[in-house]
């Protein structure tokens, strides 16, 4: 397969729903499915920094068809208020993409670990809040989109300090949550085929792609050399924004995806390339794990799904 942007379908008619696309891989997410006709509403932390991205996508796409709506995933009034302002738009595309990678020990507004709690934990709230809007009448599924990383393979659950509180390693921390995001990605197909719900669920990872996001560990703890070295690997290793924003397309736009899958990039060590299915680590499609960290998420969040339990073999 050599999908590029170029095959991203027409998209009119359709609403897209991208969490951080204000920069990187959102951003770049954004301007394609833009390009293709469809709403895109922009979920960015900062409405200022959402409406300069919203900018950058018009210079390409004048007639891009955008709306900028804050939601910090750090905050789960904030992801409330804005699930409440979207519920009489039906969505048809729900990209769960923003995150933060390897930073020192914080919390969100809601008392969670960062990274477990905006890249896993927000978006689970999100995807519940807005589950209802989604766009499963009739025609094509609803789709959800999360987007991992392939460092998931080192990530393993750690129900017992799963906030890192007794011990914390950044890295370890940051697998945890991306490996919580295929795990998330697939126990939500599972439930929409028990339920029978129009609607799929799959799980992407961008490959080694130039964005922000190398960046915020290192401006958060100070380190000047981890700076250096991420530029330096970023410019001689990392593919561009653009290329690590395909598997994220595909999965969004493709008439081929499929719920309950996992798109990479096939190049080089899985790291740069044209979108593939690829299998994911064998943790991730343990489904005794997903289960329980399904409940665990709902309880931290408070936010419940109405969708049954899969009971028996449904494989995602
Ligand atoms: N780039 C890679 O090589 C790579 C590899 C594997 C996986 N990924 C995954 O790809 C996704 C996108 O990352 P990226 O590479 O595009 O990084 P990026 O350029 O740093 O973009 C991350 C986005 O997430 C947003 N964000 C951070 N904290 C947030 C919060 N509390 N609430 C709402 N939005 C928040 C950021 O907003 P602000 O600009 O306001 O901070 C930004 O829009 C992440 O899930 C990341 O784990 C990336």
């Amino acid at each position: 397969m050599s999908w590029t942007a170029d095959d991203v379908p027409d998209q009119r008619g359709r609403t897209v729903v991208v969490t951080g696309a204000n920069s990187g891989l959102g951003l770049e997410t954004t301007r394609e499915i833009a390009r293709n006709g469809a709403t895109v509403l922009m979920a960015t932390r900062s409405t200022e920094r959402g409406e300069d991205a919203a900018r950058d996508v018009r210079e390409d796409v004048p007639d891009a068809d955008l709306r900028v709506e804050e939601c910090d995933l750090a905050n789960l009034e904030s992801v409330r208020s804005f699930a409440d302002r979207l519920a009489d738009e039906p969505i048809d595309v729900l990209i769960n993409n923003a995150g933060v990678m390897a930073i020192p020990r914080s919390e969100t507004d809601d008392g969670f670990e960062a990274q477990f709690g905006i890249n896993h934990l927000g978006h689970v709230a999100l995807t519940g809040l807005l589950l209802e809007t989604l766009a499963t009448d009739e025609g094509d599924p609803a789709r959800v989109v999360t987007v991992s990383s392939g460092i998931h393979e080192r990530g393993e659950i750690d129900f017992d300090d799963l906030q890192g509180e007794e011990a914390y390693d950044k890295w370890d921390a940051y697998a945890q949550s991306k490996l919580a995001n295929v795990l998330f990605a697939y126990e939500l197909e599972r439930r929409f085929l028990t339920a029978g719900m129009n609607a799929e669920s799959m799980a992407v990872h961008p490959g080694y792609a130039n964005t922000q996001l190398q960046f915020r560990g290192p401006e958060q703890s100070g380190s000047r050399l981890r700076m250096a070295a991420m530029k330096l690997m970023n410019t001689v290793v990392a593919q561009s924004a653009e290329m690590g924003a395909l598997p994220t397309l595909y999965a969004a736009t493709a008439p081929g995806a499929e719920g309950g899958a996992y798109y990479g990039p096939g190049g080089l060590l899985y790291m740069r390339g044209a979108p593939e299915r690829q299998a994911s680590s064998d943790r991730s499609y343990d489904e005794e794990t997903a289960r329980r960290l399904w409940a665990v998420s709902e309880a931290l969040t408070g936010v419940s799904y109405d969708l049954p339990e899969p009971k028996g073999e449904v494989s995602a």
